[in-house]
């Protein structure tokens, strides 16, 4: 089964899809593109929003969008709620089980975009706490805003790992080559599209499928896929 473990496909909810057509033909092309299962992972930040108010607000998206798949008739893939939280320290006294994948003790982490700091001993500590699986969504992005001996930090905190479909053939983020590597040491362990739309943030699975097929890595599309299907 081919999981979409990071998007913003929920309508009119964050930064992602603007409105219920554009989420509806996003996962048109999560289907096209081989993908059977998404989980939404909106933006959760908590110093913006108290987590009752993001779930209700969620559950009303989610509603309109099941609502949409329904009168579309057509073929969907399976829908999972979610949220890529933003690491903050208040997460600490937060219940992150109702922010975790739906039915699952599975949280959806977001570092901060910023030089190593004090939120590196919080992320510690939540990972301590235990009362959640820590996934850090799209950990190659956080090389561009921490020094080599930082990065390596975040890399050998015992959590899964995903990483963004975009990374593997554009060099914005991250050498493309490093991560490879790293696929290759299944030091990451989870793929995401990170789409928020339809043009400049894509769905783009099939460009993604085609680097690590022509690298002949296809065993680990299958690996990082059974890994998202293990947690989900
Ligand atoms: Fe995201």
């Amino acid at each position: 089964m081919n999981i979409e473990f990071h998007c913003h496909i929920l309508p009119e909810f964050d930064d992602g899809s603007e409105n219920i057509e554009m989420s509806l033909e996003m996962l048109r092309r999560e289907r096209a593109q081989g993908i059977d299962r998404v989980i939404l992972t909106s933006h959760f930040y908590r110093q913006r929003e108290e987590p009752d108010h993001f779930l209700r607000r969620r559950q009303k998206a989610y509603d309109a969008l099941c609502a949409a798949i329904a009168e579309d008739g057509g073929e969907f893939p399976e829908l999972k709620l979610g949220a890529e939280v933003a690491m903050t320290k208040e997460l600490l006294y937060e219940d992150l089980k109702q922010l975790c994948i739906r039915g699952t003790r599975t949280l959806l982490l977001e570092l901060p975009f910023a030089p190593m700091g004090s939120w590196f001993r919080d992320v510690e500590a939540i990972i301590h706490q235990n009362t959640v699986k820590v996934v850090l969504a799209h950990v190659e992005r956080f090389r561009a805003c921490l020094d080599k001996k930082s990065f390596r930090k975040v890399m050998e905190l015992p959590v899964t790992k995903q990483i963004n479909t975009t990374s593997l053939y554009d060099d914005g983020f991250f050498k493309k080559r490093e991560l490879l590597k790293m696929i290759e040491n299944d030091e990451v362990h989870i793929l995401g599209s990170d789409a928020h739309n339809l043009t400049d943030r894509p769905v783009n699975w099939d460009k993604a499928f085609k680097v690590l097929t022509d690298k002949g890595m296809k065993d680990k599309i299958r690996i990082m896929m059974r890994n998202a299907e293990k947690i989900t």
